[in-house]
């Protein structure tokens, strides 16, 4: 798609997202709210999920399939809706790409760097974010001389996809999770992954009044909605009544999947295909 003109046709076309499976709905909830104008094409790779415990290789691998994919449907802009990915794969996804590309972790830790007043950051996401350091790298360069603690919390992502976003368990886990950095006495925490957001409630409760938590979803929707006016690219057309704006697409079955995502975006009959990702 040539974007360079960023003609009405071309802000027509729908805004691609993708995550490992259902977190990245949170982000697409988020441009829904933000952008209500944007059709979105939404693939979960429920098959191959989770990423957090997997190589560079392979989320490189798999995230240059889904790009691949969701090209075959035209879209004007690819919002990777994954901490892992973002910290693994983006670099390379926006050099590769004719269409821009935007990850979720330079958002979120934007907000963090603004919003600590004395300069304790915890980040919570999964081991491969963590490892990867990359939190930390953009911290730093946003807001010298803040400490970051960062904590992987592997068990919140089975947690969130059996549905125990209110459950005793997860708050246990949680308290066990967030004990040394409530003691670390940090003032901002990062939901350094798209399942976290589901669970914030529990996460707000444990740390306490005094913790801001940032949810990079909702700054990543504010800087795609600024993107796309800077190009040119922002759907001013309101949506005709009855228009099939949202497509969603997955890698296994679709049941558990249709399930979830009705209980996050509240939409009504949400239907989604299963489409065998590793042909791409
Ligand atoms: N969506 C992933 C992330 O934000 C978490 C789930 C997974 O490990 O695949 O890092």
């Amino acid at each position: 798609m040539d974007l360079t003109t960023g003609n009405v046709e071309c802000a027509k076309a729908p805004i691609g997202v993708f995550d490992s499976g259902i977190g990245g709905l949170t982000v697409a909830r988020e441009i829904m709210r933000q952008i209500p104008n944007e059709s979105i094409v939404y693939f979960g790779d429920t098959a191959r999920l989770p990423y957090g415990s997997k190589s560079k290789e392979t989320v490189t691998r798999y995230s240059r399939q889904i790009v691949r994919f969701l090209k075959t449907h035209h879209v004007k802009t690819i919002v990777a809706a994954c901490n892992t990915v973002s910290a693994y794969a983006l670099e390379m996804l926006e050099q590769e790409s004719d269409i821009p590309v935007i990850g979720v972790v330079k958002p979120g830790a934007k907000v963090a760097a603004a919003t600590t007043r004395n300069k304790k950051i915890g980040v919570i996401a999964t081991e491969a974010t963590i490892g990867s350091g990359i939190y930390n790298r953009y911290i730093e360069e946003l807001n010298h001389g803040v400490t970051i603690w960062e904590k992987a919390c592997p068990l919140f992502v089975p947690l969130v996809e059996e549905g125990l976003l209110e459950d005793p368990v997860t708050d246990e886990i949680a308290r066990r999770y967030l004990t040394e950095l409530i003691d670390l006495d940090i003032d901002t925490l990062i939901l350094g992954c798209t399942h976290y957001p589901l669970i914030r409630s529990t996460l707000g409760r444990i740390m306490g009044e005094g913790v801001t938590l940032v949810n990079p979803a909702y700054e990543t929707a504010r800087e795609l909605k600024e993107m796309l006016a800077e190009k040119g690219l922002l759907n001013t057309e309101e949506p005709k009544l009855g228009s099939n704006r949202y497509q969603f697409y997955v890698s296994d079955t679709t049941e558990k999947f249709i399930r979830f995502a009705n209980s996050i975006i509240k939409y009504g009959i949400l239907s989604a295909r299963q489409v065998n990702i590793e042909e791409y």
